[in-house]
């Protein structure tokens, strides 16, 4: 079958970014080399900060990217809403996904983006367990805790993205264990190994299980 054709039955992915893009390579190499080879394909990247590493990431393998800041927005005196509405559309007319991963995606999307979106699997990697460190620096706010004596293990989420930040079904989630020896960058090692792995295994999931 010719390569065109082939890609036309490819499943689509979308991923949204803000930083450094390591949840994104993963995807990259995982389709390089690995489990999505054939079945799947990024054909969009998008990143709410033009200085996103993530991007270069991209760009290195041909993926199209677009940046959208919400500052553009705002000087322009438009709302989150707003920017939130565009996003949706861009992806609903320009890349139409059969899904989208927020893969270190630092942006709170709101109903203006999920009702557009209804239609559309939308997951996120969060490294905390299930209704724990909902929100940012969750991997710090697990490393305090544990110093604390008040948690002996933390862990990694990949769940569906609604409203309420970090709060969507899980669709899959593994414990990761805390050191008495650890320091932070050990653990945050210790979590990003296991979000590379899982954010492979969601999209998987979605796409070929529970779309
Ligand atoms: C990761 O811990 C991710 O879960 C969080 O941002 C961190 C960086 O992700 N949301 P990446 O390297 O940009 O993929």
């Amino acid at each position: 079958m010719w390569g065109s054709d082939k890609r036309l039955e490819m499943k689509r992915i979308a991923v949204l970014i803000s930083g450094n893009g390591s949840n994104l390579q993963a995807i990259i190499d995982a389709i390089a080399k690995g489990s999505l080879t054939d079945k799947a394909h990024i054909v969009q990247v998008i990143s709410n900060k033009k200085d996103a590493y993530g991007l270069i990431r991209a760009q290195q393998v041909a993926i199209p990217t677009t940046v959208v800041t919400l500052k553009t927005f705002t000087e322009a005196g438009k709302s989150r809403e707003d920017y939130d509405a565009y996003l949706a559309e861009f992806l609903i007319v320009n890349v139409q996904p059969d899904i989208v991963v927020l893969a270190g995606f630092m942006h709170v999307l709101s109903s203006a983006f999920l009702d557009r979106l209804k239609r559309i699997a939308i997951i996120n990697l969060h490294p905390a367990l299930p209704g724990e460190f909902d929100g940012t620096h969750a991997i710090e706010r697990a490393y305090q805790a544990y110093q604390e004596g008040k948690i002996t293990e933390t862990g990694v989420m990949i769940h569906r993205v609604v409203a309420e930040v970090d709060r969507g079904e899980v669709i899959i989630v593994e414990k990761v264990p805390i050191m008495k020896e650890d320091g932070l960058e050990d653990l945050k090692h210790r979590i990003q190994l296991v979000e590379h792995r899982l954010i492979v295994e969601g999209i998987l999931y979605v796409l070929y299980n529970k779309p």
